[in-house]
């Protein structure tokens, strides 16, 4: 019997896992600019932790965990997400007593039960960022900025910021009551997560994907319209330092977004031509997170990018080109008696950081020669007997075609100099 990755996840086979590496690598780079630095956490956690930091009513929650008993009898959860991680540890380390504001970034696995689509899948991979610490509006509109330089050096230049605010727990209460008021009569029309959830939490009503609850409440209050002062004067800060900044948003008043931990800025970054899981990337401030998961009241704030949607988006890029490493050099060697020495010759390839292979089936000469042009060798070394014999390599430069003659000790400088 044949088995097959299970629904919602896939494998990346070269040469696509080279694109992965590629975007990563830039990913990371750019965040470092900003003083972010890496935090790894384990991909599963105690199911507590996600259903306290995540929010008990979100859907994460509700529907889309892998939870499972382990031998001891714990329930655990594999990751849905990063941002409660990153909260755990930092309360668990207590590092938030070291400098502030703290700055990681993290990237892989999530795990969410969710009917699988283009763009949505059951393991899909996040990168995100989350710093602690600090209130200020400046950091809200630091880190936006850093999410769009990430897609600016990505080369995705046709994406929407939305942005909104969503409040703190003040004025967020008062606006619950006034949502609720609103939803109450129409509750017999809206989907049965939503009329058992709409009272503990009618924000879900209003991030409910189905057509049904969509229709039932139009015309619902904004939140926007009820933020307090501090809450209004903390978004205009945000709004006014982007538009300093060039970076164009839309202020959104449907973003809500699907987790229960969010106060004030929330935004996500929409690229439409991918489809309808156009949401690349999300996030916002949480600042009474680290205090709902058992550590102090400091404020965090983070995003996280979709890698498999940036992947998609960048799909559509005509500047993206395949960012694939050939081969610096193929070694061919003409006859296996010479099969030991050939290892010692790519030994000294790769030590000196050239990349080098070799045929490894008995390939012919010829089939030797066609092997290395689709590995794209940029130079192929010939090792046959005059070569072993006179202690020289004859040396093919696959783009010029032209063929020449090294002494054995020369040749690590001979192909640095074609490669340079
Ligand atoms: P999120 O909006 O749930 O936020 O996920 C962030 C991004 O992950 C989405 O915009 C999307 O690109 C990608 N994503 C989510 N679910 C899937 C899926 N099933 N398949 C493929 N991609 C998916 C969070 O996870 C928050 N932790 C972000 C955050 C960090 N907020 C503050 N700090």
């Amino acid at each position: 019997m044949q088995v097959k990755a299970p629904r919602g996840t896939y494998d990346v086979l070269p040469p696509d896992s080279k694109k992965w590496q590629f975007i990563e690598q830039i990913i990371e780079e750019t965040a470092h600019l900003f003083g972010y630095n890496e935090i790894r956490t384990p991909v599963f956690e105690h199911t507590e932790l996600f259903e306290r930091g995540v929010g008990e009513t979100t859907d994460i929650v509700t529907k889309e965990m892998y939870t499972f008993q382990d031998k001891s009898n714990r329930s655990l959860t594999l990751r849905p997400e990063g941002t409660a991680s990153c909260v755990r540890a930092l309360v668990e380390h207590s590092v938030y007593g070291g400098v502030m504001p703290v700055k990681w970034y993290y990237s892989g696995p999530m795990f969410r039960y969710d009917r699988p689509q283009t763009g949505r899948y059951r393991q899909f991979h996040q990168f995100g960022v989350e710093a602690f610490g600090s209130h200020s509006p400046y950091l809200d509109a630091e880190i936006i900025m850093l999410l769009v330089q990430i897609l600016h050096n990505l080369g995705l230049i046709d994406y929407e910021l939305h942005l909104n605010s969503v409040g703190c727990p003040v004025c967020r209460e008062t606006y619950r009551q006034i949502l609720i008021t609103h939803i109450n009569p129409v509750k017999e029309k809206l989907c049965p997560d939503c009329q058992s959830r709409y009272e503990k939490n009618p924000l879900r009503v209003l991030d409910c994907k189905i057509e049904d609850c969509k229709q039932a409440i139009t015309d619902f209050p904004f939140i926007f319209d009820h933020l307090c002062d501090n809450c209004k004067q903390h978004y205009n800060l945000v709004k006014s330092t982007l538009e300093a900044g060039g970076i164009h948003y839309l202020h959104d008043n449907n973003l809500v977004r699907g987790l229960d931990y969010y106060t004030n800025t929330a935004f996500e970054i929409h690229i439409p031509s991918i489809g309808a899981q156009s949401a690349v990337g999300g996030g916002g401030r949480y600042n009474g997170l680290v205090k709902a998961c058992g550590g102090p009241d400091i404020p965090g704030i983070g995003f996280a990018l979709g890698m498999e949607r940036l992947l998609l988006a960048l799909d559509g890029v005509p500047e993206y080109k395949e960012p694939y490493s050939s081969l610096d050099v193929f070694l061919a060697v003409l006859d296996d008696k010479y099969d030991v020495q050939a290892m010692q010759v790519l030994e000294r390839l790769r030590t000196a950081k050239i990349m080098a292979d070799r045929d490894y089936t008995g390939r012919s000469m010829k089939a030797q020669m066609k092997y290395a042009d689709k590995l794209g060798a940029r130079i192929v070394v010939l090792m046959g007997e005059d070569e072993v014999n006179r202690g020289f390599f004859t040396i093919r430069d696959m783009q010029s075609r032209e063929q020449l003659e090294v002494k054995s000790e020369q040749i690590i400088s001979a192909i640095k100099d074609i490669l340079a």
